[in-house]
């Protein structure tokens, strides 16, 4: 029989478990602990933990903001998966406690084996895991702000779910676009099947085509045997969110438009076309009109893409918003850095109010997130916004003068595709430059006033 609350028979029959005080030394180990490692049980209380146990990690978590952490043990010829978890108390560290969910190869081999099962079968497990996990993570409900442009956005979102045409998605960079794309799939017939997305910014011409599309068998030199899925083909059923559409490549757009016209695809190399059941929702931070203007995008494809749109406005629009999204995201820092900021001063509102956020939503959660880096007790204060200055000489407002928020974006955007370029020519700047379509000496002027090394 089980008695209520006998703690001690169940501590006993938790693996591995061990708690250390703040100066590291063990004050509890378990004696399923103590067998396993090979220690007498009373002998090791008081020791640094690392006399008692040589490989622990456990004293790591002592110092620094990581509140939990996961890994394996190689000790003895054996092997273990362990979690070890911060102690706290009033906001400070007191101990660590650890705990095995894994002490012998056997059992990992025997998780392994079950979730190949799984992913056998049909996936069908792993994708409903998948589901909630997006669901969690991406719908409507995870959209924050009750502004009247946070309201209007939700009901175009709703009408958008409900049809099953193309959308397209428009808004400054950290707006939540993608968050959007997300929920219009969530709310939509396809929410069973896959979202997949693509960034077409991300590939030079050549690669675009095939993972877009997919290839054959031996289309090319390097091919994959058996050859390879496009997104279109992973998307089949679901929706395929193409971010930075204005950018896809002139040579892929006709293609792009033929998908959408006809409802198939040819692979890279194939002989047959391949029919495909896909919704696009497409997002851009620049004017696909302007594009089209400048020869960039072509005009059929801009028609064909352009039957529902919606705009998500940028924050320094709805700032009526930003208490809720700076809670929102001090809770989930909460938890990721296992601190306990429940309220936050009137005057940091009124500071971050005086903003113009060129980088809307994203940026702010990192500024909150390197304050949240400083904060301690249950208050997030203004001090913790600028702990570089005296009195607060580094402060956002500043920052807007490094340009107008045009500006920042272009530089941004900038220096990304260099990184992304060079990093695709593995550094070898002749033949980014000549990609960029540009000299030399101009990509190594840019890089240089990019700060990329
Ligand atoms: N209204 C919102 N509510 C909650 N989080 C948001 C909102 N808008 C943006 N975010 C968050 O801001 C970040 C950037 O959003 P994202 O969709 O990637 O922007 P974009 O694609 O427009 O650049 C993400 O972490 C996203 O979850
Ligand atoms: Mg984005």
């Amino acid at each position: 029989m089980i008695i209520d609350r006998d703690f001690e028979f169940f501590l006993e029959n938790i693996l591995g478990l061990m708690v250390i005080n703040e100066e590291g030394n063990v004050v509890y180990m378990n004696r399923q602990c103590a067998d396993y490692i090979k220690m007498d049980q009373g002998k090791s209380i008081g020791k640094y933990i690392t006399e008692v146990f040589p490989p622990s990690k456990m004293q790591n978590l002592l110092k620094g903001n990581k509140a939990i952490n996961t890994d394996f043990y190689f000790h003895d010829g054996r092997m273990s998966v362990s979690t070890q978890a911060q102690l706290k108390k009033d906001g400070k560290v007191v101990g660590v406690i650890e705990y095995d969910i894994i002490q012998d190869l056997n059992s990992l081999e025997d998780i392994l084996d079950k979730y190949a099962l799984v992913l056998n079968d049909e996936m069908k497990y792993y994708r409903e895991q998948f589901r909630n996990l997006r669901r969690t993570k991406y719908s409507i409900e995870n959209l924050i702000g009750n502004s009247k442009k946070m309201n209007d956005l939700r009901k175009q979102i709703e009408m958008a779910a409900a049809s099953n045409s193309t959308v397209i998605i428009t808004g400054e960079t950290g707006t939540g676009k993608e968050l959007v794309a997300h929920s219009i799939h969530n709310l939509s017939s396809r929410k069973l099947s896959g979202f997949v997305k693509i960034n077409a910014a991300n590939f030079p011409e050549t690669l675009a085509e095939s993972e877009f599309f997919g290839y054959e068998d031996g289309a090319f030199t390097g091919a994959k045997k058996g050859g390879k899925k496009g997104k279109f083909e992973l998307a089949d059923g679901g929706t395929l969110f193409i971010d930075e559409v204005s950018q896809m490549p002139m040579l892929l757009q006709p293609k792009l438009l033929r998908a959408l016209q006809e409802h198939e695809i040819d692979r890279l190399g194939g002989e047959k076309s391949i029919p495909v059941n896909v919704r696009i929702i497409a997002a851009t931070n620049e004017d696909l009109r302007d594009m089209v203007k400048a020869g960039k995008f072509r005009e059929d494809l801009f028609y064909r893409l352009n039957v529902f749109t919606i705009d998500v406005p940028p924050l320094r629009e709805r700032l009526e918003d930003l208490p809720e999204l700076v809670m929102y995201r001090i809770e989930q820092l909460n938890l990721e850095m296992g601190k306990n900021i429940l309220k936050v001063d009137d005057s940091v509102y009124a500071y971050l109010k005086k903003y113009t956020w060129p980088g809307n939503v994203r940026e702010l959660y990192n500024i909150v997130e390197k304050a949240m880096n400083y904060a301690n007790g249950d208050t997030l204060k203004l001090e913790y916004f600028r702990p570089d200055s005296k009195n607060g000489a580094m402060d956002l407002v500043s920052l807007s003068k490094l340009g107008t928020p045009i500006d920042i974006v272009k530089r941004e955007a900038e220096r990304k595709l260099i990184m992304h370029v060079l990093e695709i020519y593995k550094g070898n700047k002749t033949k980014a430059a000549e990609y960029l379509k540009i000299s030399r000496p101009l990509l190594y002027q840019k890089m240089s006033r990019l700060g990329i090394k």
